[in-house]
């Protein structure tokens, strides 16, 4: 018998989560949603499924929350108000929640799990290609079976979570966010520099600045961040730091703050490196060479 999976939320977790499932041969249920018109027009764009009341639930083997971080203890609760089908596995696909945030399901009889998918889903995206992307599931030994088939049906390679409680997995999810979305920012502040500094056209500053960055992901992630840093940081070159500093306060005022955060991160990484004392203070001296702003 096909699995049955139904989806609280069809927004761009869960629509790219159905339409998975769909080809991977699992039966997709529907969509619970907040607006019924909004989760009519994801039924249709997966092509499969309806629009499901909160009743509908108890039909799935699977039921898959992938709302807002904020909106998850709610819809778990209105979940639970109805009851669960018993030893179906109520999953969500948080980052930020550990599985405490079923608590209100604890009594119901079902399994719980975590399956958090470690790629950016845009909305502007229309097929987001998941295909060996990481994703950190969590659970009970008796949920991660099935967590592990689910993932695999929507082709995520899975990587079990060891942490513990929920202060810890409110860092890892402050790690991810400032990976994801953090380098998203940082691209387009990069971008930005290069393009109007240099005259370029949108594409070759985008260009340059995929290539440094894909570059330098690629080698911390093969040597490690320490051993893989380059640039002036790590020369000990406090005059082009300075330079850069008075050029950026000039005229790109906005990524200044940027710049030096992230130099200064740069900086730590160079001293375990190896990078004379002396070099060091140089470089955090000229850091710290802001001039107040007129
Ligand atoms: N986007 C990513 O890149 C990404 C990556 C990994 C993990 N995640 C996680 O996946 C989860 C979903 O993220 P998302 O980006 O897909 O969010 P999203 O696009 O905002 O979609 C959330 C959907 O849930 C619906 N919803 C909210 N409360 C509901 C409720 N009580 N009952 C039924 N439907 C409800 C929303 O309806 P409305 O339209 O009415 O608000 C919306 O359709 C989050 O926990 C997020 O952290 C996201």
């Amino acid at each position: 018998m096909a699995l049955r999976i139904a989806i609280v939320g069809p927004g761009r977790v869960g629509t790219a989560f159905a339409r998975r499932f769909v080809q991977a041969g699992a039966s997709f249920v529907g969509f619970v949603g907040r607006d019924r018109a909004a989760t009519a027009e994801q039924v249709a764009a997966v092509g499969s499924g309806a629009v499901l009341a909160w009743p509908d639930l108890h039909k799935a083997h699977v039921v898959v929350f992938a709302v807002g971080d904020g909106d998850l203890a709610k819809a778990v609760e209105q979940a639970a108000s109805i009851g669960g089908r018993p030893c179906s596995l109520w999953l969500h696909t948080s980052g930020r929640h550990g599985l405490e945030v079923f608590a209100s399901a604890e009594l119901l009889g079902v399994r719980t799990g975590s399956l958090h998918p470690l790629l950016p889903f845009s909305g502007s995206l229309e097929n987001i290609n998941m295909a060996g992307a990481p994703a950190v599931a969590a659970g009970p030994p008796r949920s991660m079976r099935l967590l592990k088939r689910l993932a695999a049906m929507l082709q995520l390679a899975v990587i079990e979570w060891r942490g513990g409680d929920k202060q810890s997995r409110t860092l890892y999810h402050a790690g991810c966010v400032l990976a994801a979305n953090g380098a998203t920012a940082l691209f387009g502040m990069a971008a930005d520099l290069v393009r109007s500094a240099g005259g370029l056209d949108r594409r070759d500053g985008d260009a340059i600045v995929a290539a440094l960055m894909n570059a330098g992901v690629r080698a911390a992630s093969e040597h490690g961040a320490d051993r893989a840093l380059s640039g002036p940081v790590r020369r000990g070159d406090a005059e082009t730091v300075a330079l850069h500093l008075a050029a950026l306060q000039d005229q790109a005022a906005v990524a200044t703050p940027t710049y030096v955060a992230l130099m200064q991160q740069a900086l730590l990484l160079a001293r375990d490196q190896g990078l004379a004392p002396a070099d060091c203070e140089r470089v955090a001296a000229a850091l710290s060479l802001l001039r107040p702003s007129s």
